[in-house]
């Protein structure tokens, strides 16, 4: 039996689970994988050739053409699709306000949760995204379920959009994520939600530090025992 250790780290759009996963991964010299981005990157593939996501056959045929890997430099993701790098591109609102629904799609949660399931079979891993907890890795030693303030995720992310897309507005995010909290604690194929054996983290009024230290104290008893 493989005794690798997976943390799970869970919770809603933009508050700061990247940015945990990243340093407690580079500190521990574990795998980070960004869930989110491989949902991201369908969601790309999907727009750019117009596909109904209420067709079936049309989605299962388009998540067989998509070939998703990760390029891990320094822990900061890259995810090529299809060999091109489009880390940049999925971050932006086109990809951000169509994710939800493609993420909401059975075949397509399907074909993640396996690709997902096989990078963390062997190896110390951390990742984040809606259902890494409670699907994807039901048996991670450390599950994580991270909140914070939807204002203070809403300043945080367009401070992070803002250089590369300066037409964004504070409003727009806002709307934006108060929709994808909805939409992913709502639908029907592994809505986001705690793990009964998650810890929270509420974020809003500590710093990044604060969260590695608390996340590092979580993981300690498994890494003495392997
Ligand atoms: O973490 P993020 O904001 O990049 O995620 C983008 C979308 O992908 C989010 O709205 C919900 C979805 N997602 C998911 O359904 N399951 C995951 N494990 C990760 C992300």
């Amino acid at each position: 039996m493989s005794n690798n250790i997976v943390v799970a780290i869970d919770g809603y759009s933009s508050c700061g689970k990247s940015t945990l996963a990243k340093a407690l991964a580079k500190n521990l010299h574990f795998i980070y994988v960004d869930s989110g981005a491989m949902y991201r990157a369908v969601t790309l593939y999907f727009l750019r050739h117009n596909i109904d996501i209420h067709n079936t056959g049309q989605v299962v045929e388009a998540l067989e053409n998509i070939h998703l890997n990760f390029h891990s430099r320094d822990y900061e993701t890259h995810i090529t699709l299809n060999g091109e790098e489009v880390s940049d591109e999925i971050r932006l609102m086109p990809v951000s306000e169509n994710v939800s629904p493609v993420s909401a799609i059975r075949e397509v949660r399907k074909e993640m949760v396996a690709q997902q399931q096989r990078m963390g079979r062997s190896k110390n891993i951390v990742m984040d995204g809606r259902d890494i907890g409670t699907t994807v890795f039901p048996n991670a030693q450390v599950k994580i379920f991270m909140t914070a303030d939807p204002k203070i995720r809403a300043e945080r992310r367009y401070k992070e959009l803002m250089p590369k897309n300066p037409d964004v507005t504070l409003e727009e995010i806002f709307e934006n994520l108060a929709h994808r909290d909805y939409s992913d604690t709502t639908r029907k194929e592994s809505p986001l939600m705690r793990a009964e054996d998650a810890i929270i983290l509420d974020n809003t009024n500590i710093t990044p530090e604060q969260q590695l230290e608390f996340a590092l104290q979580k993981v300690a008893p498994f890494l003495k025992r392997s």
